[in-house]
């Protein structure tokens, strides 16, 4: 009897072991087959994690020195995800500005879908619906209207050196905010406004929670089982995106009971009146949705572009010494500099230039998806691959 018992047994975990074997091969083979003989090269992939055990603390960092390897297009496998990893700007140019409509989706990650509440935004909508809205914001965005943004610009940098001189042997908040808030939805964080409290309390914690989302790679992004898990999480549980969600529907929903028709003060109002191709709850929702990823997309940004400055500032403090020279020389006399003193500040231009190349702050880019099978400069990029741009 017991002699049966373990014969079961020992067979059992024998066809397992069979079979774990059987699905790691498979996999193994799946993840490093040729789709053409114009397949880009790659390293090898692992079994059901492809790359993604390889990428180590700074994927960009690995993806450069896979590309000085096996070239300026590479391809490889992101768990169930096969993707494509763009550094060559020949290659990038071809995709991203002459082919751009064949590339023009982004892939359908969870967390993408959760960001964009189903791809329903501008940054996540597939290419036929994101062509009008990308209009309306670019035509928004024009050299002219931005203008309106110099006052907006000055009076926040105004605030901050106020604000910032008490505070100046001391921790100082972020301020980059008011730019965009006031810019795209006129409104505003009073600058004596306590971290603790109010506005910056309501949104400190599902800011982070949603740019932390975004920005460290979410692995159920790429692992089917952990998708299936945090769909069912996401059922029950609300996160970041949804209070944000909120606020901005309240900023929505003021603006329409406030609009002027003949004088649309931001780029809310200029959505409410001009979004033509959808009516009623679907235009509201798409209009909250947009303004989400203007205030998500154009805040931490330049916040971080700014705090950078900073640090850099202080690790070179001969630069920083040459930039306080500069801004020392065109303020003499007036005790202020405005944006209208650009032209003055060559170096100080130059610095910024130089911190968005040196801390590129969003050293992947957003991946961007094939939307059908395409050959660029003798690669073959299939349908529905991803393309990222380290
Ligand atoms: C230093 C500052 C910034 C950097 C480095 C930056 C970078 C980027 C990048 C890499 C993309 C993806 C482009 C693509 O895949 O097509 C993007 C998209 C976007 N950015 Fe920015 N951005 C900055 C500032 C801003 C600001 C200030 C705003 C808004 C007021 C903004 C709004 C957006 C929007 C709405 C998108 C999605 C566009 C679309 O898919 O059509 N960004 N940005």
């Amino acid at each position: 009897m017991f002699l049966e018992i373990l014969k079961k047994g020992v067979r059992k975990s024998f066809y397992l072991f069979i079979t774990r074997k059987s699905l790691t091969l498979y996999s193994f083979i799946d993840k490093n087959r040729s789709f053409s003989n114009q397949d880009p090269k790659g390293p090898i992939n692992w079994p059901f994690f492809g790359v993604l055990l390889r990428l180590g603390e700074k994927p960009h960092l690995t993806y450069q020195k896979w590309n000085r390897q096996y070239g300026g297009i590479i391809k490889i496998w992101l768990g169930k995800n096969y993707s494509m990893i763009v550094s060559d700007p020949v290659i990038m140019k071809e995709i991203w500005v002459k082919d751009f409509k064949t590339f023009a989706d982004r892939p359908k990650f969870p967390t993408l879908r959760k960001f964009s509440f189903g791809f329903q935004d501008l940054a996540m909508v597939d290419y036929e619906s994101w062509k009008g809205r990308r209009e309306l914001v670019a035509n928004y965005f024009t050299r002219g209207k931005l203008k309106n943004s110099i006052p907006i610009i000055d009076s926040n940098a105004e605030n901050l050196i106020r604000l910032m001189k008490p505070y100046a042997t001391s921790k100082q908040p972020k301020y980059a905010l008011n730019i965009v808030l006031n810019y795209v939805f006129s409104t505003n964080i009073p600058f004596d406004e306590d971290i603790n409290g109010g506005y910056l309390k309501r949104l400190d914690t599902p800011v982070n929670d949603v740019i932390g989302l975004l920005t460290t790679g979410a692995l159920m992004d790429y692992i089917t089982i952990l998708e299936w898990i945090y769909n069912i999480k996401d059922k029950y549980t609300s996160h970041g995106f949804d209070v944000l969600y909120q606020i901005m529907k309240e900023i929505y929903e003021k603006h329409e009971e406030n609009l002027d028709v003949e004088n649309p003060k931001d780029i809310v109002d200029y959505l409410i009146i001009n979004l033509k191709e959808n009516e009623g709850e679907n235009k509201k929702n798409i209009i909250i949705l947009m303004s989400l990823n203007m205030f998500l997309a154009g805040f931490d940004t330049s916040t971080s572009a700014l705090e950078w400055l900073c640090y850099t500032c202080a690790n070179y403090q001969d630069v920083q010494e040459r930039v306080y020279k500069e801004l020392s020389e065109v303020a003499a006399g007036t005790g202020k500099i405005t944006l209208a003193n650009r032209t003055q500040t060559p170096y100080l231009n130059a610095v910024l230039k130089e911190i968005l190349r040196y801390r590129t702050l969003i050293p992947l880019g957003v991946p961007r998806v094939a939307r059908e099978d395409a050959i660029v400069c003798g690669y073959y990029i299939p349908k529905g691959v991803s393309s990222d741009q380290p």
